[in-house]
């Protein structure tokens, strides 16, 4: 299953949209993911937008969870600072998802195996289980605290959770960029964790599909 996924990726960054010889086989560096990643100025406009986007996205999220907490706006209901932000915290998600998407497209195989990133998308689903937890069970008696400043202790430790899950997203999300844990430099068990192994053989049988 997982090396099926791996030769995915490697379909998506040697295959798609490239320019084919008289045999059929795929030119090299002519895919749609290779154009991206060696473009001009798309491949930087979608990271400066990624970035950017991170403080409508996790500035929205930190004054829910510190409010959460009772650390600020204390005298306003929970209900009146999450309503206001969150359109903001919305559209922030929507561009960080696509634009995180568009730059994950520019070099598929690599992120694939990329043991950060691949904690960091571990991150974002933990995140994202904390925050469907929190409207579904936590939520559910808003009316009785909405107004309290300390919220009940649930509350406060979903808004904990959803805090660090954040901080570790956007620490894996720039750490992914570094090349110290990637197949090649990654050694025993992050290796492991990144497949390597599987990284090399869907490389070379890639490499040894395309038109020279
Ligand atoms: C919504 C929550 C997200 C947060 C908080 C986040 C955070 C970050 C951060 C801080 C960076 C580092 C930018 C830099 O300084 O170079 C980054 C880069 C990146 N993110 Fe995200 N991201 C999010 C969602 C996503 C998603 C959903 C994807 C993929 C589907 C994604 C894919 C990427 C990629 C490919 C990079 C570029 C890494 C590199 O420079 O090589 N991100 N992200």
């Amino acid at each position: 299953m997982s090396l099926h996924l791996s030769e995915a990726m490697a379909y998506l960054q040697y295959q798609l949209g490239a320019d084919v010889d008289s045999s059929g086989r795929a030119v090299i560096d002519t895919s749609w993911s290779t154009q991206l990643q060696s473009s001009e100025h798309l491949w930087m406009l979608l990271e400066g937008t990624h970035v950017l986007t991170l403080m409508l996205f996790a500035g929205t999220i930190l004054f829910v969870d510190l409010r959460l907490l009772g650390l600020v706006f204390r005298k306003a209901p929970v209900s009146a600072v999450a309503d206001t932000v969150l359109p903001y915290t919305v559209a922030g998600f929507v561009i960080m998802a696509a634009t995180g998407a568009a730059l994950f497209f520019a070099n598929p195989l690599e992120y694939y195996h990329n043991p950060v990133f691949r904690l960091k998308a571990l991150f974002l689903v933990a995140a994202s289980i904390n925050i469907f937890i929190f409207h579904w069970r936590v939520q559910a008696n808003r009316t009785k605290w909405d107004a309290s400043d300390r919220p009940p202790a649930a509350a406060r430790t979903a808004a904990g959770i959803s805090l660090v899950l954040w901080i570790a997203v956007i620490v894996a999300g720039r750490y992914a960029a570094y090349d110290w844990f990637r197949c090649g430099q990654a050694t025993g068990v992050v290796a492991e964790l990144a497949q390597c192994t599987e990284f090399e053989t869907t490389l070379v049988e890639a490499e040894q599909e395309l038109a020279v």
